[in-house]
């Protein structure tokens, strides 16, 4: 006889009972959390066999930032549409791997939130062998039209309804809020269920690590340098050191940080003066996760302040990113403000420029 587990909490049920705590709910983002737990699955099943079917490598496609898609970024992708489109849940989708917004096809009906998503978050470990992930911001449609627009896309994190992530590890885990705290599941593979395995997930103090790409310090900023520098111990009191652990996998980074307690950075920098935002996506990777930690306890911020508070002007717009435990974010926040005026007026300029509403 198998041990009986002491209890067998599914995503399903946990789903279904956060819904109970809003009055007046409709079951739907329900069902399109659960949706997007069924899309995990099956890449997290594309992704164990990519080594195997041939989805690995690189297709002619590039994506609009320019870079070459992998085909297991392609298959997420047409994954999380296919989940979606045809349900009425969703007015519109935005994808890091489409430049415009995705419309629902017109031989189906729509309805009141939008998806944003990473499809593969990490894509470029995945021909090491690498964990990467899937990250998913749901918002309410905010315009009055029966198709989904820009405005309501280009939305402030502050107005979130629910954000997660899907993480392809050793095990494959979802972490999503929908504002009543940060809930982690583990897929059972043998019976094909996401198990309640990490409930109320709250940053632990004090912080014991910090994620950035070193090897770019040449191009950091001032205050970035003393930020990484107080981070190791040697500027400011001296505390013992923080260790450094870097992935490259935003979601494995961010993950190991929420769970264990940590900083994760990709800040700006003035290497192009006229592209001092980094490299990270508000709105397909920031902004869900800022959610997430701030839901954990944590603090997410672009050096400047909340990310949440930051009112996107375009699709594709690039946010510098600090995101973990409170203390050193605003540490970072401090060490900016003190040394990088130039770059805080470039990437200002670039920040609060005016939302493109193209069609909205
Ligand atoms: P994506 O694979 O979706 O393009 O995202 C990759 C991101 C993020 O996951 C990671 O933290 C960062 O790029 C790594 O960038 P560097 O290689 O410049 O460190
Ligand atoms: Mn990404
Ligand atoms: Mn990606």
């Amino acid at each position: 006889m198998l041990p009986m587990p002491k209890t067998l909490y599914t995503i399903e049920r946990h789903i279904l009972d956060q819904e109970r705590k809003h009055p007046g709910a409709t079951g739907e983002l329900t069902r399109l959390l659960y949706d997007m737990a069924l899309a995990g699955k099956i890449i997290a099943d594309a992704t164990t066999r990519a080594g195997l079917v041939n989805i690995l490598g690189a297709t002619e496609s590039i994506n609009s930032y320019g870079e070459t898609q992998k085909k297991l970024d392609v298959f997420a992708d047409d994954i999380i549409f296919k989940m979606n489109d045809h349900t009425e849940r969703l007015c519109a989708m935005a994808s890091e791997e489409h430049e415009d917004l995705i419309d629902i096809p017109t031989s189906f009906g729509t309805g009141k939130y939008v998806l944003l998503y990473d499809p593969l978050d990490g894509s470029s470990n995945i021909d090491v062998n690498v964990a990467v992930g899937t990250i998913f911001a749901i918002h309410r449609k905010i315009t009055h039209g029966e198709r989904g627009t820009l405005t309501d896309v280009l939305q402030k994190g502050r107005s979130l309804v629910a954000a997660g992530y899907m993480f392809y590890g050793p095990s494959t885990m979802m972490i999503y809020t929908t504002g009543q705290g940060v809930h982690g599941f583990t897929l059972d593979a043998s019976i094909g269920e996401f198990i309640l395995t990490h409930p109320n997930i709250r940053i632990p103090e004090p912080p014991l690590y910090y994620s950035a790409n070193q090897g770019y310090e040449k191009y950091w900023t001032a205050g970035v340098r003393r930020f990484c520098k107080w981070l190791q111990g040697i500027d400011g009191e001296g505390h013992t050191p923080l260790s450094q652990r870097y992935i490259g996998s935003m979601i494995a980074d961010f993950h190991r940080n929420l769970i264990e307690g940590g900083v994760f950075f990709y800040p700006g920098d003035m290497k192009v003066p006229d592209k001092p935002y980094g490299k990270l996506r508000l709105l397909f990777e920031a902004q869900a996760l800022a959610f997430i930690a701030q839901q954990a306890g944590g603090y997410a911020s672009d050096g400047l302040g909340d990310i949440l508070d930051i009112q996107p002007h375009q699709l594709h717009q690039r946010v510098p990113v600090f995101i973990g435990n409170r203390a050193p974010v605003e540490m970072a926040e401090q060490f900016i403000a003190e040394c990088d005026k130039d770059w805080i007026k470039a990437y200002r300029e670039y920040r609060d420029r005016d939302p493109v509403l193209l069609g909205a």
